[in-house]
């Protein structure tokens, strides 16, 4: 499916899908956060797609936060809406059973590092810049950076970010944990390609099952947590996918994964 606002392209196990809003930076309207929500609904059920990568148009920005000409207006109760939608659709896309990497080329404000951090990796250009800007426009993040910030990059520097509202580069963000790697501009989506084949070279329901138990796990404590790796371990050993990758190994060949 292809939408004007959001983009999506197929290479092999691999999606790029890319939010189209060049000219506003690719600011998130509710528009193009539900244009978001019927990509991810197509790639849950696409057994073919592996790993989803996830970008900005252009290079000026991944996205520039959510869009300020239509909050501006907003009673209580459609900021309320406005913020269960974009909660409900990055929940929905960092719940995706496939990995997504965040490429970020520019801006990620606001909004547009809310979603970032809902994806499960991020690699950053030389130029990306990020921000949790709210509180300069009068409101707190409201697409999940007053959870996911301080998951991510621990409570005092998320507090610090998110009350000065200060924008950080890309080596910043590097040094904080809030990105996974900084590459050059023009190697940024080649990176983004080698890392997600890299990851697609592997048994994708282990994979999987791996971001399950990881981000199920970070949720509780240590001893449910353990628990959830287990149950997700045997599960592994009822997929044709286990018994190719340790037959390969003993018989010394390349493993072919299925998905099964
Ligand atoms: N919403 C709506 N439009 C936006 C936008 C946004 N978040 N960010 C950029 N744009 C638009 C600009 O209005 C401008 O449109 P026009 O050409 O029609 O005037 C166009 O994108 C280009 O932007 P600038 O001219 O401002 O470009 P710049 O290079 O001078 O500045 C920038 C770039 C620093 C990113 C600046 O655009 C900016 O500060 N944008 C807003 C960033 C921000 O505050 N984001 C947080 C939004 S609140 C939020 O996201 C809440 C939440 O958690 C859900």
């Amino acid at each position: 499916m292809e939408s004007k606002n959001v983009i999506l392209e197929k290479e092999g196990k691999i999606a790029v899908v890319t939010i189209n809003r060049p000219k506003a930076l690719n600011a998130l309207n509710s528009q193009v956060v539900k244009d978001l929500d019927n990509i991810i609904a197509e790639l849950e059920t696409d057994n073919e797609v592996y790993v989803v990568i996830l970008r900005g148009a252009g290079e000026k920005a991944f996205v520039a936060g959510a869009d300020i000409s239509e909050m501006k207006n907003l009673n209580e109760e459609q900021a309320r809406e406005f913020s269960v939608l974009g909660n409900k659709v990055f929940r929905r896309l960092e719940t995706l059973d496939k990995p997504v990497i965040a490429v970020i080329s520019g801006f990620a404000l606001g909004g547009g590092c809310e979603l970032a951090m809902a994806c499960d990796i991020r690699i950053a250009s030389e130029k990306a810049r990020f921000a949790q800007p709210e509180v300069g426009l009068g409101i707190t993040p409201g697409f999940g950076g007053t959870q996911r910030l301080s998951r991510i990059v621990g409570l005092g520097k998320a507090k610090e970010l998110i009350y000065t509202g200060e924008i950080i580069s890309a080596e910043e963000a590097l040094k904080i944990g809030l990105v996974n790697t900084v590459v050059p501009l023009e190697n940024l989506m080649d990176e983004a390609k080698a890392m997600a084949n890299k990851i697609a070279k592997n048994a994708p329901i282990a994979v999987k099952l791996c971001k399950d138990a990881i981000d199920r796990g970070i949720q509780v404590d240590i001893d449910s947590a353990i628990m959830m790796e287990v149950e997700d371990f045997g599960k592994c050993f009822t997929t044709i996918d286990q018994k190719e990758g340790m037959t390969a190994f003993i018989e010394k060949r390349t493993k072919n994964f299925q998905n099964r």
